[in-house]
């Protein structure tokens, strides 16, 4: 910590001017009744003053860019990247090195997975965390990850990091101490004498693991109590009622922006708080936790941004961006689930009414805030589609969830994918699906058959689903391996501590023997590598893919072809995409109603081709789109 010179204090004082009053709202829901409220503004004032004290002077000059130039994430420049260091690198000085590789994908954004010190043995990839302040022994010290953040940073990347604060392991001091009797530190957890309450809330509360352990509870012999684990037994939530654990998590989160973090990926942020009678997700204090957070955590690092991990329903889902006066004031960032979710429906079905139908119902969200939208990830895919969607396009919800997770499993006959059931569900029937984009693509079993064909169409699929989430709005995400092809892998069966989970499939170490390949265009892997190259530099060339660009998802009149206009000052663009492995076209007649008509380029097909980089449009005919092919068109005049 070093002295602060007057203009340093001024700027503390004037940022806490500006910040309070958004703290304090969310505090005083959360903390009004607790005896000492005042004593823990304080105390949660101290933490913002040591904190900014405390941040390198690099940080601090990235704040007053970040500042000067606020929709920096929103930019069509922006393109994330997400890898565990172990599988990617080795370890964080690994990734180091792999940095030019990141600068040839264009990646400015990167997620590493979970890398803070987690419990031994089974750990959740990770969202088991021990202790908040040590990296993964393994993977280096938190001093090489300031020093990573550092390197990034001067390669215009921003790192990102898991903040798993819904709940620690039950291996963290906190939880030890509590398990030793500590009442203090029992107050950390939702801890209870006996099944009475944990009966009534089960009444209410999903399963999520359900293949895993039965209920949200689990008795410890030591204390002779039931403590809540919503997620696995190791893993035990936080109670947020108790301001302690606020103050624990500001301070945690405080101290890895301080190391060069540049984006928090909150994990389970639906969890956090609890209410009986209710799901205990999605609560008003949940949002308030995150609003306080937000506001105590611009005061000392504004470049720092908070990333809502909420995989729940749409009109759940978008507050975490900030709603009524919170608006654009809690998360800048979220998953857009629902998108990932129509992509993969979509192709299965050969058909986009559903996918249009439901993002037609996405409100629009806050404009300082921005989409993460992804086609594939660590987790499995749940089938996040309502009933009143699947009715509105004549779809039956149940039957329509049950043929996804079929076609994904690859039961469903004549079905392109190789994917493996997750958590099956007998209670509700629910089954989600674990397996690699390739895979589910059908690149393993076009491969497997030798059938050229298939490969080609398995390769259209994966290029057409990036297509899709580099132009629909917010920070793209490629998820680590996807830009070759990687497909399932199944050495994770040979360690106990992961083969019980089946999401390890689609984790595999990096194949560089396999990456190596990726400027050759004849390989499976130069072709999608290279593919996606032009796809990120036309994206990074077009402002109206600007997360602030507005995002429309219309009818284009051919249920195979989804269709997406984005619109701002600087210009509109109509994202096209044939969802089916069959020629189709729009009308020359749908495109003047979307007022595409007239001159038109087409940034994504024959881009290099044409001297002038783009190639014209015949203005007066249908468009025709082949199997899996997708259109940027710019309208030019
Ligand atoms: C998030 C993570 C998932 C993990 C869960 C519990 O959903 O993405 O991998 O199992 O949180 O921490």
């Amino acid at each position: 910590m070093h002295t602060l010179t007057t203009f340093e204090r001024d700027i503390f004082t004037q940022r806490q001017e500006q910040q309070w009053e958004d703290a304090k709202r969310p505090l005083t829901l959360l903390y009004a009744d607790h005896p000492n409220f005042t004593q823990w503004l304080d105390k949660f004032r101290q933490i913002t003053a040591r904190a900014y004290a405390n941040r390198p002077a690099d940080l601090h000059l990235l704040d007053l860019q970040r500042l000067n130039q606020p929709d920096w994430f929103q930019q069509s420049k922006m393109i994330g990247y997400v890898a565990y260091a172990d599988r990617f690198a080795g370890n964080l000085n690994g990734v180091a090195d792999k940095i030019p590789y990141l600068n040839e994908l264009g990646v400015n954004y990167l997620h590493l997975m979970p890398l803070l010190h987690p419990r031994d043995g089974q750990n959740d990839g990770g969202y088991a965390v021990m202790d908040y302040r040590q990296i993964r022994p393994d993977l280096g010290t938190m001093a090489d990850l300031s020093t990573l953040a550092a390197q990034l940073r001067q390669n215009d990347i921003s790192l990102c990091i898991d903040l798993v604060c819904n709940h620690t392991a039950k291996e963290h001091a906190w939880a030890k101490k509590a398990l030793a009797g500590n009442r203090d530190y029992q107050n950390y957890y939702h801890i209870f004498p006996d099944r009475t309450l944990p009966d009534q809330y089960e009444q209410t509360v999903r399963e999520i693991f359900p293949d895993f352990k039965a209920g949200s509870f689990t008795y410890y012999e030591e204390i002779d109590k039931w403590v809540w684990t919503t997620f696995n037994e190791f893993q035990w939530d936080l109670n947020y009622a108790n301001p302690a654990v606020f103050a624990e998590m500001l301070e945690i989160m405080l101290y890895l922006a301080n190391q060069g973090v540049e984006v928090l990926r909150l994990d389970a942020v639906a969890f956090m708080w609890k209410r009986m009678g209710t799901d205990c997700e999605n609560q008003p204090e949940a949002h308030a936790i995150l609003q306080a957070f937000r506001a105590l955590s611009r005061i000392v690092a504004p470049a720092l941004l908070l990333k809502a991990e909420a995989i729940v329903p749409p009109p759940q889902l978008v507050p975490y961006l900030g709603q009524g006066r919170a608006t654009g004031k809690e998360c800048e960032v979220a998953y857009h689930n629902l998108f990932m979710v129509m992509l993969w429906s979509s192709l299965a079905e050969r058909k986009t009414a559903l996918m249009t139908h439901a993002l037609q119902q996405m409100p629009a969200i806050p404009s300082g805030t921005s989409w993460l939208t992804y086609a594939r990830c660590h987790d499995d895919i749940g089938w996040a589609v309502t009933e009143e969607d699947a009715a509105a396009v004549g779809l039956n919800g149940f039957l329509h969830r049950r043929f996804l997770s079929e076609f994904y499993d690859g039961r469903f006959p004549h079905s392109f994918a190789r994917g493996a059931p997750f958590q099956f569900n007998p209670k509700n029937n629910d089954q989600r699906i674990s397996g690699a984009m390739a895979s589910l693509a059908g690149l393993e079993s076009a491969m497997e058959a030798g059938d050229t064909g298939a490969i080609d169409l398995a390769i259209g699929r994966i290029l057409l689903l990036h297509a899709m989430i580099f132009a629909f709005g917010g920070i793209p995400l490629i998820y680590m391996g996807d830009e070759i092809g990687l497909l399932n892998e199944y050495s994770y069966l040979n360690d106990p501590d992961l083969a019980d989970d089946n999401r390890w499939m689609h984790r595999p170490p990096m194949d560089w023997a396999k990456a190596a390949k990726r400027t050759d265009e004849k390989s499976i892997e130069g072709r999608i590598f290279q593919s996606l190259l032009r796809l990120i530099d036309a994206r990074k060339r077009l402002f109206p893919l600007h997360a602030r660009a507005h995002t429309r998802p219309v009818w284009t009149h051919n249920e195979h072809i989804f269709g997406l206009i984005r619109e701002s000052a600087r210009g509109r663009v109509l994202v096209l995409g044939n969802f089916s492995e069959w020629r189709q076209a729009v009308s020359r007649h749908r495109l003047h109603e979307l007022g595409f008509d007239g001159g038109m380029m087409d940034w994504i097909n024959g881009y290099f081709d044409i001297a002038q980089h783009k190639r014209k449009l015949d203005p007066h005919s249908d468009i025709y789109l082949e199997p899996y092919q997708a259109m940027w068109l710019e309208k030019t005049k």
